[in-house]
């Protein structure tokens, strides 16, 4: 598994205004997005000139053009078209991006035939997004993983106080991450105990997919899905970039419950970037430190397994027990 063979979500597809050139970070550097009839074109915001960001220049009649000198470049192929001192173009070309308008985001790969995740087709219910002062490593496995969620989010999620449950956590490998089935819980959250019965005793799935991809089902008693969470990280100079996806399938009161549930996850999402971004600054001052895990870590073991050391990820089914 190659990293540089995925395509990573650089931005939200609102705030790229059409033939406007933008900055995006991908990779630790900068890169120019723009999008022009539909097309989108990404290029390393780098003039070959003399080095000047592109993202700060202007587009003008299907060109890119450099803030400093005005050199100007091809939309479709990045090559230069003119040098405005010399009058015709100089041979030479800008460095070209892979780029990719979809789920309401833009991706970007180095390689031309890069994998694009699968993800839910259809306009989100909640979508937000932001940086988190953290390693993306770290910020993939707080997403996915659930032991936190009861002091973290203490009454919105699950909670501190109340009687834990003995969970079933069925743990299947995939060809791309793994999947893990939980067995149904009663409701601890806010939403759940909100909502009708059909919406309470939820079973959760969450999968991984490698490399920045996480996702996390909910369903009912009839197997209907009633809540998907998609987390799309990407890493961003020692820091996380997030795009959240929720989808709310509350039937009639999804609505309804949407600008309450915004509220919540929002506020469930500030308490991540808080604890995520305290352990970061904690790392920084004690390096070299190792972590302990146990088997109820599998979630994150794995997810560091298939980003750091590929012969520890695990290819046989397995199963353990949480007290949730
Ligand atoms: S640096 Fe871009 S035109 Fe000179
Ligand atoms: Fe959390």
């Amino acid at each position: 598994m190659n990293f540089n063979q995925h395509y990573t979500a650089v931005l939200s597809s609102d705030l790229l205004l059409d033939e406007k050139p933008t900055k995006v970070i991908f990779q630790n550097k900068s890169v120019v997005v723009i999008r022009s009839n539909g097309q989108i074109r990404a290029y390393d915001d780098f003039c070959p000139h003399r080095g000047a960001p592109l993202s700060e220049g202007f587009f003008r009649d299907g060109q890119l053009h450099c803030p400093y000198h005005g050199w100007s470049f091809s939309f479709e192929s990045g090559e230069n078209t003119n040098v405005p001192v010399k009058n015709e173009p100089v041979k030479c070309e800008l460095k070209k991006i892979h780029a990719i308008e979809k789920f309401g985001l833009i991706w970007l790969c180095m390689e031309v035939d890069g994998v694009m995740p699968t993800l839910l087709d259809e306009k989100a219910t909640i979508f937000t997004s932001g940086v988190i002062n953290a390693l993306v490593h770290n910020s993939i496995e707080n997403f996915l993983e659930g032991s936190h969620t009861h002091y973290i989010h203490d009454g919105l999620i699950r909670s501190q106080k109340t009687q834990r449950q003995n969970i079933k956590a069925y743990f299947v490998p995939t060809e791309t991450g793994f999947k893990v089935h939980y067995s149904e819980e009663p409701p601890k959250g806010l939403i759940t105990k909100l909502t009708p019965k059909k919406y309470k005793n939820l079973k959760s799935v969450a999968t991984y997919i490698y490399p920045n991809l996480t996702i996390l089902e909910y369903f009912n008693q009839e197997d209907e899905l009633i809540s998907r969470f998609e987390g799309i990280f990407s890493s961003r100079n020692e820091e996380t970039q997030y795009f959240a996806r929720i989808f709310l399938n509350f039937g009639i009161i999804t609505p309804l419950l949407k600008p309450f549930a915004t509220k919540v996850f929002k506020k469930v999402i500030q308490q991540d970037v808080e604890i995520l971004e305290l352990q970061n600054a904690n790392l920084k001052t004690h390096p070299g430190n190792k972590f302990v895990s146990d088997n109820t870590d599998l979630v994150g073991q794995q997810i560091f397994a298939w980003l750091f050391d590929q012969d520890k990820i695990i290819k046989e089914p397995t199963q353990f027990n949480l007290f949730w």
